[in-house]
């Protein structure tokens, strides 16, 4: 029986030599091309309450059966003792490989094991998963790029590069548990923290820290709740200038806050709120005037990385990355493919929306 384990730590130390060789289109170690056609492929996925993980889920599946693979595809409902169940049951029925978007980054380290002991290879997907040595590969964005985009967006809007200012700005970040959350956060105050150093930024709440302004499972509502709270202690008389909001359900959130408070109507206008995924009810609202910005990362590139990764690691061939430092979990170095994101608004999202097949004008009506 092959060992794919021992295979993938052989092939590691030859990596740039399989980059050059996969990036001529040659195959690697002589392998029986395309032997692996017909194996199944777990893929674990955190939740279908956002609309993201849904195209994800069918992207993933799409392209692994277009290369000849059966698939099981599991949503974890965003309970971590669920996706954990989920994986030692598609280990159980002898799936081949596993594709994993973490619910809660940390407690997948028991279920992995049991992957590993069955010589499982896994792909770690979008979010990386920390704190064990079975996590083979990794494909995600570049994370700290999706907040320098956010952070961008709100410097050039206020004009703060010109000196203008004061500005009142709240600050949001995503789920304390999942890795994404960190790059996100610190790509963004790389650009924001000079500003807030200046006085040109002003954060009402006085709520900077990390740990004081997580949003758990990524949840809308929670971040509603966070921004009332906000509105009623740190805002008499006074309006919210700008939101950096990581991704789209915490801005659609933050938005019912500030229109349940009487933002966008008459002279109090909305602040420029940012975002990420450009989920369909986002770029709606961008439409709309409503949400400025988010950051559009093409799933399908994702998913498709994911399902090459996982066909070459079943046919012994080393997969392609791109980086094998920015990403450690603690334990090791994942190597890793980072893809890159954009930003999107209202001047923009035809091109790079429509006219990129990501949507359809119909979609967006
Ligand atoms: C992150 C992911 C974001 C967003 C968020 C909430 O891990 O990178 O794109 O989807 O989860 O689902």
């Amino acid at each position: 029986m092959r060992n794919r384990r021992a295979a993938l730590a052989a092939t590691a130390g030859a990596t740039s030599l399989a980059l050059t060789l996969t990036a001529c289109g040659q195959d690697l170690g002589g392998s029986s091309k395309d032997s692996a056609k017909g194996d199944t492929i777990g893929i674990a996925m955190p939740t279908q309450a956002s609309e993201r993980w849904l195209t994800d889920g069918k992207s993933v599946v799409d392209d692994l059966k277009a290369d000849g693979y059966k698939t099981k595809l599991v949503y974890g409902q965003d309970s971590p003792k669920t996706q954990v169940s989920q994986i030692e049951a598609l280990i159980k029925q002898g799936v081949d490989a596993l594709i994993i978007a973490a619910i809660d980054n940390k407690s997948l380290n028991g279920v992995l094991q049991k992957a590993a002991d069955a010589d499982i290879p896994v792909i770690s997907y979008d979010r990386l998963i920390l704190g064990t040595e079975n996590v083979d590969y990794y494909v995600s964005f570049d994370n700290e790029q999706v907040g320098r985009l956010q952070a961008r967006y709100i410097v050039e809007k206020l004009g703060l590069e010109d000196g203008a200012g004061p500005f009142n700005i709240e600050l949001f970040a995503g789920s304390p548990d999942d890795n994404n959350t960190k790059y996100f956060f610190d790509g963004a105050m790389h650009l924001l923290q000079p500003y807030i150093d200046s006085k040109q930024l002003v954060v009402r709440s006085g709520q900077t820290e990390l740990k004081q302004v997580t949003t758990l499972r990524w949840d809308g509502p929670t971040a509603k709740k966070r921004m009332d709270g906000i509105l009623d202690t740190s805002y008499g008389g006074r309006t919210v200038d700008a939101v950096l909001s990581p991704y789209d359900g915490i801005s659609i959130g933050v938005l019912n806050a500030l229109k349940e408070d009487g933002y966008g109507t008459g002279s109090k206008r909305l602040p420029i709120i940012t975002g990420q995924d450009a989920e369909l009810a986002s770029v709606k609202s961008i439409i709309a005037g409503e949400q400025s910005q988010t950051v559009y990362k093409d799933l399908r590139q994702l998913a498709g990385m994911a399902a090459e990764m996982a066909d070459n690691i079943l046919n012994d061939r080393t997969p392609r990355v791109n980086n094998r430092r920015a990403y450690n979990n603690g334990v090791k170095a994942v190597p890793a493919y980072l893809l890159q994101p954009a930003t999107v608004d209202k001047t923009n999202y035809e091109l790079v929306l429509v006219a990129g097949g990501y949507y359809t004008d119909a979609e967006l009506k």
